[in-house]
């Protein structure tokens, strides 16, 4: 399966992709692209020093279908099976996710439907988290739909809350805790799942049944 990973900045999930590929535990897909929104987004040089595609893509005011028409293109000029979302801070319209059903993944901070939405990315989710005083937070994967944070999830994975936690640190658990081992896990599960669909088909087709 052929990956195209979106991202805004660091890049750490993006990051723990690769290393699953490398230690073998992402198997059945491979990144073969990354797309940034941003020129600076540091996630282009891990991808970069990978010796993967890349390509930015940015957002203008107002010019939000150009936007999409290009990321289309770019998705179909290189047969990209599953998009992943790894800290992409657009939001995609719904005409454009309606064409992509169950193709679009992302990775959101917290356990939805807690913390989530519209204006809920990177530490203003954490921040939430405490104000409220949760005990538990983590990371949800889930699809995309039209609505954001909104898809059916994937899976989830819990992290505890610690006395004196700031919305750095939690961050930085959630992170190592969760976000980097259940999107490698999520992605491949997804790509091993859909392999064996197409592989089915392929022989069903072949034996005429
Ligand atoms: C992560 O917390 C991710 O869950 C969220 O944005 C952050 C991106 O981090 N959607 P990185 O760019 O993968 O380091």
């Amino acid at each position: 399966k052929r990956i195209a990973v979106l991202c805004s900045g660091g890049g750490t999930n993006l990051q723990a992709l690769f290393d699953a590929q490398a230690n073998g535990t992402l198997k059945s897909g491979f990144v073969c692209l990354v797309i940034a929104n941003k020129k600076d987004a540091y996630a282009l040089k891990r991808a970069e020093g990978q010796r993967i595609a890349t390509l930015v893509i940015e957002k203008h005011k107002g010019q939000a279908s150009l936007f999409e028409q290009r990321l289309s293109e770019a998705l179909k000029e290189n047969s990209i099976d599953l998009v992943v979302l790894a800290g992409f801070l657009c939001i995609l319209s719904p005409s454009f996710v309606r064409n992509y059903p169950n193709r679009i993944i992302n990775i959101h901070p917290s356990l939805i439907p807690s913390f989530c939405g519209k204006g809920y990315y990177g530490l203003t989710v954490h921040r939430a988290a405490l104000e409220y005083g949760v005990k538990v937070t983590g990371a949800t994967v889930h699809y995309v739909n039209e609505i954001p944070d909104g898809g059916a999830i994937i899976a989830q994975k819990a992290v505890s809350v610690l006395p004196g936690d700031t919305p750095e640190s939690l961050q930085k658990r959630v992170m190592e805790q969760a976000e980097w081992v259940l999107l490698p896990q999520c992605v491949e599960t997804l790509c091993a799942e859909r392999g064996a669909e197409m592989d089915l088909k392929q022989l069903l087709k072949g034996n005429r049944y």
